[in-house]
């Protein structure tokens, strides 16, 4: 049997950069799958793109000369240049409000680990290193009851990381571009930062190198937002010195990962993972070909951005 969901979406030639996980895409079991990104010729027919962590500028859009959306499968979109599509007369759509619990639970165990030395400690039985004794004192952590955490951006998943941090017995701080404590000051009083702002030509390097100096010494840095919301060389500088500790889920330019990072025992790094769940990728599938279903009906979009 042919549903009215299949009937809508055949009419219309949708592209994806990937398949999604989740049940919802079997509602665009039509959406072609590209083997390139970007493609190597135009792809005149088009009006649907799905895109995942793309580059979505004036030379991609070039590609696509009937493209009417990007469905953009992730709450930043920072990849895709909004403006460039409005002035082509294409929408673009975000996954936003199913995601905010995982990526608040990996800000919380990448600050564990951090704080408690995790990763280095399994490293230290896997090496079976782990002789005689327990009270290596390097691997000392630091309790998160009464320690200060800073905030940058208190959107929905800032709070959502509040709420958990809170009853670890954390004291929050928080910085917004609106309220809340200026920047500097946040940097200077937070035994750990944790960073919940999109990436805006505002936040763009928003932690430089002379903000990174203003960390407390021991002071653990955690980024689950986007890399180059951070100085990345002066933040691998800092790390290499050992003055602070890091939690990077993201950086500048992902996959590559500074290569001097890669022995540092002050640093936890994870592949840009902080929305990866079974049950959150499906809903961001599921919010995405909302999205889309309501796009070819030619309903209102749920998710539209316009900046
Ligand atoms: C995804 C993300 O990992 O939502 C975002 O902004 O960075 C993550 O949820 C990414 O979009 C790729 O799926």
């Amino acid at each position: 049997m042919t549903t009215q969901t299949s009937l809508d979406t055949a009419a219309m030639r949708i592209a994806a950069t990937q398949r999604l996980p989740g049940p919802a895409w079997d509602e665009l079991q039509h959406a072609e799958i590209l083997e390139a990104w970007p493609p190597p010729r135009p792809l005149p027919g088009v009006e649907v793109l799905v895109a995942v962590v793309v580059r979505m500028g004036e030379e991609e859009l070039d590609l696509f000369p009937d493209l009417r959306l990007v469905a953009n499968y992730g709450v930043g979109y920072d990849t895709v240049d909004v403006a460039a599509c409005r002035e082509r007369g294409v929408a673009v759509t975000n996954t936003p409000g199913v995601l905010d619990a995982a990526v608040a639970d990996l800000t919380l165990a990448l600050i564990l680990a951090c704080r408690r030395h995790l990763v280095e400690s399994d490293r230290f039985v896997r090496e079976q290193r782990w002789r005689r004794g327990w009270a290596r004192p390097e691997l000392l952590g630091r309790d998160l009851a009464g320690s200060v955490l800073g905030l940058v951006g208190i959107g929905r998943i800032g709070a959502e990381v509040a709420l958990r941090a809170e009853a670890f017995g954390m004291r929050i701080l928080h910085h917004h571009r609106r309220d809340g404590l200026p920047l500097d000051e946040l940097l200077e009083t937070a035994d750990v930062v944790s960073l919940h702002v999109p990436l805006t030509p505002e936040t763009r390097g928003l932690l430089s190198r002379d903000r990174l100096a203003l960390l407390q010494d021991g002071a653990t840095l955690i980024n689950t937002a986007r890399g180059a919301i951070v100085d990345e060389d002066a933040l691998v500088d800092e790390l290499v010195s050992g003055r602070i500790s890091a939690g990077l889920d993201v950086f500048t330019d992902e996959p590559h990962v500074p290569e001097r990072l890669l022995d540092l025992p002050n640093v936890v790094l994870t592949p840009h993972i902080a929305s990866a769940t079974v049950e959150t990728r499906a809903a961001m599938t599921r919010v995405l070909v909302e999205n889309v279903l309501a796009f070819v009906r030619g309903e209102p979009l749920p998710n539209e951005v316009f900046d």
